[in-house]
């Protein structure tokens, strides 16, 4: 899957990853999470170095995964650390997994893209000086691309028609939009608007609409190329009181679920498709977060790897025969 290159994406919730490994498909591959010794969220490719079996149906000992399949166990690094029907043999440097850089922060697990091997940049996220998270949180899965999500939140003009019953009643459908982008920030808002709500993505796939005492806040997670999710919270800064935090984001989750249900049908009517600055669609003036954004992602796609040729990973084509590595052989090095 092609993605934005050497940035963090959010991919899950903190709330579902526990004690035991994740598999879940994220960003275009089958990946499985689990906690390491120190609890810090690790990701690797759901596949086990050994014969191919789903590390997600293992269990988590000690912070190493553990396959279900012959009980080969796996560290925070990616190294397998036991072979339990070798105890005295020497552990193969090949017998490792495709590991991915991540990070857990603001109730989120990111995943590093590369193809730099070590994240120099922090996680992106909004100011949070003086607001709170409700913990209220939805998740609606939609079937398209996630750039196409993306766009559609970063569009003003579907609001007076998509949104007529709810957020767009009574709006002008004539629309003067500017678009102001610094670095990862593509902040949109109307010229004439008495409110001065803007809408805001902080690339790769964060987005808020700040209004008056609230935000309301998307993560845009991509599946693969036809699936995505919506995470969807709301921030305040009425009170850091958390059960009262929680009540007003629980009084808000109807009216924001069927705002976003209200998008769907339009959106998954569209090719399902990664958007490109130059593809078969005919652009006009508000469409200029869209055209910003198209901008910004041209410039930095890539596909991801986990295979390749960074420190802690290896490569193995997926579709490759055995190579016939075995343990304490010179041989079990993959020697790429
Ligand atoms: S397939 Fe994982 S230990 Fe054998
Ligand atoms: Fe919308």
């Amino acid at each position: 899957m092609q993605l934005a290159q050497d940035r963090w994406y959010v991919v899950l919730s903190t709330t579902e990853l526990g004690n035991a490994p994740l598999g879940v498909r994220r960003l275009g591959l089958d990946l499985v999470f689990w906690r390491d010794g120190e609890g810090r969220p690790q990701v690797a490719v759901d596949r086990c170095p050994h014969r191919g079996a789903a590390l997600s149906a293992g269990e988590v000992i000690d912070g190493c995964v553990v396959c279900p399949f012959h009980g080969f166990r796996f560290n925070g690094d990616g190294a397998c650390t036991a072979i339990p029907a070798h105890p005295d043999r020497t552990l193969p440097k090949a017998m490792s997994l495709a590991m991915l850089g991540s990070r857990e922060a603001h109730g989120f697990v990111w995943v590093w893209t590369g193809p730099t091997a070590t994240p120099t940049t922090p996680v992106p996220f909004f100011d949070l000086e003086g607001w709170w998270y409700t913990g209220s949180e939805l998740r609606e899965p939609v079937a398209t691309h996630y750039t196409r999500a993306i766009e559609n939140q970063l569009d003003f003009a579907h609001l007076p028609f998509v949104h007529r019953s709810t957020i767009g009643r009574g709006m002008d459908p004539a629309m003067d939009i500017e678009t102001v982008v610094d670095g990862d920030h593509i902040r949109a808002f109307q010229r004439a608007s008495v409110h001065g709500a803007s809408i805001e993505v902080l690339a790769p796939n964060i987005w808020r609409l700040k209004t008056g005492p609230t935000w309301s806040f998307l993560a845009m997670v991509p599946v693969d190329d036809q699936q995505m999710i919506y995470y969807v919270r709301t921030y305040q800064r009425w009170t850091s009181w958390a059960p009262l935090a929680w009540l007003i984001g629980t009084l808000g989750r109807p009216l924001t679920l069927r705002v976003l249900r209200q998008d769907t049908p339009p959106v998954v009517s569209q090719p399902v498709m990664e958007t490109r600055l130059k593809m078969d669609e005919v652009l006009v003036p508000s469409d200029g977060p869209i055209i910003a954004y198209r901008r910004w992602r041209d410039a930095l796609r890539r596909e991801l790897d986990p295979w390749g040729d960074r420190g802690r990973r290896t490569r193995r084509a997926s579709s490759s025969p055995s190579t016939g590595n075995t343990v304490g052989s010179e041989g079990g090095d993959r020697g790429d």
